[in-house]
């Protein structure tokens, strides 16, 4: 197999085909679980404390009775895995992406070159000067290298509620996970306890944990890494989203280190986003926002 088709065995975690795959293998237990609990749907408790304005998390998850009953159909309907369609996707995606261009590294990031926002209208750039480049790292981090037999990308809604996933999800070789999602006792046994890299937005940053600026805040940062994330290898920033986020975000490193913590940050790829949510859009998918799901 082409090196080039390899990586793709790890980049379309992040194209949902894993979710798909994952709910494939899943789909018996969560099919059970939810025609069990169909007339529960309506009280699954919330993930998460209140969704914030900017919507592009919301874990406040009442999936109605027909939202429910939609996934439940199509999984009905008979899912099957078609090798030749994933084919042909990692091959149209292969033009779009490489195996190095995930996250920023200094290879794909030189001294003095310039990095996009993903989501900023006025197109303003940042220049990457010398203190940008040294938080870099000079190669990709092994994750987007690697080649896993299986991953779990969990997101944060509460369809997993009740369903005893959490056993299956550990299983797997690498997991994701969104936003420092709460894993504590009431919710491990449905959605697991391991986690190989969590994202964390802005969002987060600034209204769970403030800035991290002061040592209170580092405190409750340490205690929830280590409590709920014991052997996370990564967490995920987007320091290239909107300007007045870049300095809070690239001090993460720092930051990290401060706390004793072995987690390394890796930093999003605006140009992989800006390219990846083109491509998608011209399959047809619409959204403005890509996002691990609503
Ligand atoms: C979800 O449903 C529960 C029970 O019906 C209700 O108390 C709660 O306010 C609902 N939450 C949202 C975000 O709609
Ligand atoms: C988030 O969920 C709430 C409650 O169901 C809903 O009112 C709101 O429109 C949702 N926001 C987004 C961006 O989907
Ligand atoms: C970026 O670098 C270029 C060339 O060195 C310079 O002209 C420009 O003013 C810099 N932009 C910012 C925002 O620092
Ligand atoms: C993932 O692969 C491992 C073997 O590497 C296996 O033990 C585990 O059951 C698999 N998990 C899932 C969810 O497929
Ligand atoms: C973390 O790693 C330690 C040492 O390998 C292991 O004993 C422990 O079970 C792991 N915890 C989780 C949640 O995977």
């Amino acid at each position: 197999m082409r090196p080039i088709l390899k990586m793709y065995l790890v980049l379309s975690c992040f194209v949902g085909l894993t979710t798909v795959l994952m709910l494939f293998k899943l789909r018996n237990t969560l099919r059970q679980n939810m025609l069990d609990r169909m007339s529960r749907v309506q009280s699954v408790p919330q993930f998460e404390e209140a969704p914030h304005a900017h919507g592009d998390m919301n874990y406040s998850t009442n999936a109605t009775e027909t939202e429910m009953g939609k996934i439940v159909s199509l999984i009905e309907r008979g899912w099957t895995f078609n090798h030749e369609e994933l084919m042909k996707l990692r091959t149209k995606l292969a033009v779009i992406h490489t195996r190095d261009d995930f996250t920023l590294t200094r290879k794909n990031t030189p001294l003095h070159s310039v990095v996009p926002f993903t989501s900023d209208k006025y197109k303003r750039k940042r220049n990457v000067t010398e203190d940008l480049y040294n938080t870099l790292p000079q190669e990709p981090p092994d994750f987007q290298t690697k080649r896993f037999k299986n991953c779990s990308v969990v997101g944060s809604s509460g369809i997993l509620s009740r369903s005893g996933c959490g056993p299956q999800i550990d299983s797997s070789e690498f997991i994701f996970r969104f936003n420092l999602p709460p894993l504590v006792k009431q919710y491990t046994g449905d959605v697991g306890k391991r986690t190989d890299l969590v994202t964390c937005n802005r969002h987060r940053l600034s209204k769970r944990l403030s800035k991290l600026d002061s040592s209170k805040d580092r405190k409750l940062f340490k205690g929830i890494l280590n409590g709920q994330f014991p052997n996370l290898s990564y967490i995920w920033l987007f320091p290239f989203s909107v300007l007045s986020d870049v300095k809070n975000i690239l001090s993460f490193p720092d930051i990290l280190e401060k706390i004793g913590s072995p987690v390394k940050a890796v930093f999003s790829n605006p140009r992989y986003s800006i390219r990846s949510k083109r491509f998608w859009q011209k399959n047809g998918v619409k959204e403005t926002l890509m996002t691990s799901g609503k």
